[in-house]
């Protein structure tokens, strides 16, 4: 395929997760239960059967996805992704090819069948991460790897190991994952390292399979990126290992995503709720409903999306805190959520009180600062027809107070009479103003 048919594809297939902006991550697996992060496997260097105690208590007997569907809706989050298997190579579905799986500990159930029956339900588009890591299958490198919980481990020196019996396991659990469920729309494949990069994957065959089980799915650039840079989709060659997007870690990238041509390039970052994916009750250092609302503007203002991170249990649920955070942030995508959906970049000046995001003739001032008197709005004089409060629907009035005549550049947009008022409580978080501008 050549590649401006490449790219013409790539764009058909991301339309859909462009304009959705906003997704769920959920970091859930047996880690859930020494609750110090999904890494801590690694970190402490826990032989694997130790780590197996986890397995054999494993009873998210409050598990309840609907209501985890209910909330990512409330929320105004249009997709969610799912670690079916993380580092760790415990399996939170039923695979023929291991006996570490949900199903084989006492709860004894497929929590991912559950998972995308209940969001599908909702009407939240699924999506599968997947490690291409795993510290529990013998036939991946343990002693001497970089991350491998029994790096130290010299009792593993020199252990006889067959890396393609992994590479078949991998290639045959992506299978099944994409076989048995259904319609996916995302698989978010993680990660590479020394050693561990496309080809070594034998990453043509396993995105080939992916093609052709799952035509419309999107695919993220970790088959040869690991975070700290993003792969080939940042170039004007991408590689066939190079997904349909980039996954910026824990930072929204300063101006966006484009190739040196000037192509933009589909971006997701991602993001912890506190400072950990896992869950781990210790951290506290949670970030706020107005801190989210206000990324999640500035992501869709650089045509990127921002997919946010919860961690349920080990007794299945959503810890109070997310739940109350996503509740906030969902009451303002209740009144805001048409600045978000299938916005992008405003091709306009970055505002001093905050952002612009747009959607064909409309503008979507992103009013997060407080301001006194009129606003200023760069980049739009002569071309507003009128401008409405998103959240309610008031008429905003379009006049150049008396004080501002000064700046002939702008076009003002004011609360209300007097020319100069201010309602300086409306713009705590972000109180939007929809500008329609004439055709
Ligand atoms: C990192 C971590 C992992 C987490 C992921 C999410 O690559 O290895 O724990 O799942 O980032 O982006």
């Amino acid at each position: 395929m050549g590649y401006q048919e490449y790219m013409e594809e790539r764009a058909k297939r991301t339309e859909w997760f462009l304009d959705a902006r906003f997704g769920m991550f959920i970091h859930w697996g047996l880690y859930a239960i020494p609750g110090r992060g999904e890494w801590i496997q690694s970190y402490e260097e826990t032989p694997k059967k130790d780590y197996e105690t986890y397995f054999e208590e494993w009873n998210p007997d409050r598990y309840d996805p609907k209501e985890w569907a209910r909330i990512a809706k409330q929320a105004g989050m249009k997709y969610a992704v799912l670690t079916t298997k993380h580092h760790e190579g415990f399996c939170l579905f039923d695979s023929a090819y291991t006996e570490f799986k949900s199903t084989n500990t006492p709860y004894g159930r497929d929590l991912v069948r559950e998972f995308v029956d209940a969001f599908r339900a909702e009407g939240i588009r699924v999506g599968f991460y997947y490690s291409l890591l795993d510290w529990h299958h013998e036939d991946y490198p343990a002693y001497g790897d970089m991350y491998h919980p029994e790096r130290n481990n010299e009792a593993l020196k020199g252990k006889q190991h067959d890396f393609n019996v992994y590479l078949d396991y991998m290639h045959n659990q992506v299978r099944e994952l994409l076989t048995n469920y259904g319609k996916i729309d995302i698989i978010w494949f993680d990660f590479s390292y020394e050693g561990h990069f496309g080809k070594d994957w034998r990453g043509e065959e396993l995105i080939k399979m992916v093609r052709e089980l799952q035509p419309g799915i999107i695919i993220n650039g970790r088959l040869e990126a690991n975070g700290e840079d993003y792969g080939t989709v940042m170039t004007d060659e991408p590689s066939i290992y190079s997904g349909d997007f980039a996954c910026p870690e824990m930072i929204i990238p300063p101006y966006g995503l484009k190739t040196p041509n000037g192509v933009q390039i589909p971006w997701e970052a991602c993001f912890t709720l506190n400072n950990n994916w896992g869950y781990t009750p210790n951290d506290k250092h949670y970030k706020t409903a107005s801190q989210i609302i206000k990324k999640l503007v500035e992501c869709t203002s650089k045509n990127g999306n921002m997919i946010i991170n919860i961690s349920p249990t080990a007794k299945g649920e959503i810890p109070r805190q997310q739940k109350e955070i996503l509740r906030e942030v969902g009451e303002w995508m209740h009144e805001n959520s048409e600045s978000i959906y299938g916005c992008g970049a405003s091709g306009f000046e970055k505002p001093e009180w905050g952002r612009y995001t747009r959607k064909g003739n409309k503008l979507y001032a992103h009013v997060t600062e407080e301001v006194i008197g009129a606003i200023a709005l760069p980049g739009v004089n002569g071309m507003v027809e009128k401008a409405r409060r998103l959240s309610d629907g008031y008429e905003m009035l379009l006049l150049t107070p008396w004080v501002a005549k000064e700046f002939p550049g702008y076009a003002f947009v004011n609360y209300g009479t007097p020319e100069c008022f201010s309602f300086s409580v409306e713009e705590k978080t972000d109180t939007v103003i929809e500008l329609t501008l004439k055709k």
